[in-house]
């Protein structure tokens, strides 16, 4: 046995619920996030402050960052797609900042109306800003295995990509199979593309589990030195500009899979599963994981 640590972050108020049919309200948010920080959730994706007519489950942005409790320890993070995105996401108190973009173009046209080198310069006054805040800033590399317009991706444009987020400043890439149809021998070719442009130290994990196959492709990560998976409570969500994407991998199967294995999180399982029950009831009316 390993006795090592991992880091999970979570990503289910941002990438789960803005693909969820079912209306869920601020307060709701508000609660599932500090659920989540009880349960010992420490990096937790709040949010996204993106253009709501394009994803307007997040247009309440700023009233969810506005009713989180602060907590020494824990960070609370936003999505942000441009400058104007991070001024509000600072405004209204986000303690980090993840950009995204892909590494296939089509993607990156059909989720941000731009390419991918439009999308990257449009970091540059985001990183500036957060440089000035003091925040950290995560970057997504979106489709890093599949594309739902250009199909299988090559490990030489993820690299490609993530160098160049590297290059801008960005403290952490996740390399995230957007679509879940990754199998571990690919996984471990794509992640060993970007291991050698990026630190194992500066890479995360970030997968879906359309196929089941999510764990698999997170044990394939972590075998090569990847420490920082991605979740989402309950495996909720999915992409709007993905169709064909399923939901995230569930926090408490990554938490599970890794706690079975002697690799403490320091997330409470029990309590987890019961914010996954709960924040399930509220959103299974809905058709999420299109
Ligand atoms: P655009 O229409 O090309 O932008 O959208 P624009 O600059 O022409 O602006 C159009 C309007 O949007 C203007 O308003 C702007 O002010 C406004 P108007 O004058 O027409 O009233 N606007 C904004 N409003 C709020 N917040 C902002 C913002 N920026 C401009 N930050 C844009 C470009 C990037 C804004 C748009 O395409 C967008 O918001 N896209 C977001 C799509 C998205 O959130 N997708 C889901 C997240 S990515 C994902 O799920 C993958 C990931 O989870 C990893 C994985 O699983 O693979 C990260
Ligand atoms: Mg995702």
């Amino acid at each position: 046995m390993t006795s090592c640590r991992v880091s999970i972050v979570e990503v289910g108020p941002r990438d789960g619920l803005q693909n969820e049919k079912a209306a869920v309200s601020t307060a709701d948010k508000v609660a599932l996030i500090g659920r989540l920080a009880e349960a010992g959730l420490r990096r937790i994706e709040a949010t996204a402050f993106v253009s709501p007519r394009w994803v307007p489950q997040m247009a309440d942005h700023a009233d969810v960052m506005a009713g989180l409790t602060p907590r020494p320890g824990f960070t609370y993070s936003a999505l942000v797609p441009n400058e104007k995105g991070a001024e509000a996401a600072l405004a209204a108190g986000a303690q980090a900042l993840a950009v995204f973009t892909a590494a296939s173009e089509t993607f990156s046209q059909k989720n941000t109306n731009c390419t991918i080198a439009e999308g990257i310069a449009r970091f540059e006054p985001v990183l500036a800003l957060a440089r000035r805040a003091g925040i950290p800033v995560r970057a997504y590399v979106s489709c890093a295995l599949d594309c739902p317009y250009e199909g299988e991706i090559a490990p030489a444009a993820v690299a490609d990509v993530s160098a160049r987020l590297l290059g801008i400043g960005c403290d952490e890439i996740a390399v995230s199979d957007t679509l879940g149809r990754g199998t571990p021998e690919r996984t471990a070719g794509m992640v060993e593309a970007a291991l050698r442009v990026v630190p194992a130290t500066q890479i995360a994990g970030h997968f879906h589990d359309t196929h089941r196959r999510a764990i698999a492709n997170v044990a394939a990560a972590w075998s090569l030195g990847v420490r920082v998976f991605d979740g989402a409570v309950g495996g909720l969500g999915g992409c709007p500009y993905a169709p064909g994407a399923g939901g995230n991998l569930a926090t408490e199967t990554l938490v599970a899979h890794f706690e079975a294995r002697g690799i403490e999180t320091g997330i409470d399982l029990p309590r987890l599963k019961s914010v996954a029950t709960w924040i399930r009831s509220l959103t299974r009316t809905s058709g999420a994981g299109i």
